[in-house]
């Protein structure tokens, strides 16, 4: 799928386009979402981070960041051109060690099955209404948890419904991950889970 397509599941949601990489990486984001702290909060030094839909990488540096030099963080995307611009980006700040890049399928992570049970914490922030087949994707990113794992998941709410974002967490729930914490703020549906 390339930018701009419509995801089968999402009819009127579209594909982030890497030419408008820009408003996904401003000072008033950073100040909105505070990637720093929310990495301080679900990352630890030394762990292992799945990023889905990772973008141009505005969470992958500060989770970079956070797991130090003996951790690392995989930033999976359904677009090179994105993972090209977070390579750009946070090769200067010598993140990219810690760094994993992979291009994933449009309705699945496509990562190695050895790497089921092995990671700390995942995020989907801002993807899963991008995402044609949820259920699947939640599915995966269980198998991918270790047990006790945390799966931080959040959507917009002016794109993603009250409704629709209760029924991704039934799916995910489903797929054997455990709702731990609910937020909700004006620029913000958020939810914490656990792999049981
Ligand atoms: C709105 S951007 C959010 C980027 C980043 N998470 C952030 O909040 O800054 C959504 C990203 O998800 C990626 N994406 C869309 N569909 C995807 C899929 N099926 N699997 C993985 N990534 C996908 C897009 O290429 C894009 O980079």
């Amino acid at each position: 799928m390339t930018s701009g397509e419509k995801s089968p599941g999402h009819p009127s949601h579209e594909v982030h386009s890497p030419k408008n990489t820009a408003i996904l990486d401003t000072r008033l984001r950073r100040f909105i979402y505070r990637p720093d702290r929310l990495a301080e909060k679900y990352v630890k030094p030394g762990g292992r981070v799945l990023d889905i839909g990772c973008g141009p990488g505005f969470f992958t540096r500060e989770f970079a960041k956070r797991v130090g030099e003996n951790g690392q963080v995989f930033s999976v995307d359904l677009q090179e051109e994105m993972l090209d611009i977070l390579r750009k980006k946070l090769g200067p700040d010598g993140l990219l060690p810690r760094i994993t890049t992979h291009r994933c399928a449009p309705d699945s992570l496509d990562l190695p099955a050895d790497l089921n049970g092995t990671f700390d914490t995942a995020f989907a922030i801002f993807v899963v209404h991008e995402v044609p087949d949820p259920e699947r994707l939640f599915r995966e990113i269980s198998m991918l948890l270790k047990p006790g794992g945390t799966f931080f998941y959040s959507d917009p709410p002016f794109v993603v419904s009250g409704g629709e974002f209760r029924d991704n967490l039934a799916l995910a729930e489903k797929a054997g991950l455990r709702l731990a914490e609910r937020r909700f703020y004006f620029v913000n549906r958020a939810a914490v889970l656990r792999k049981e």
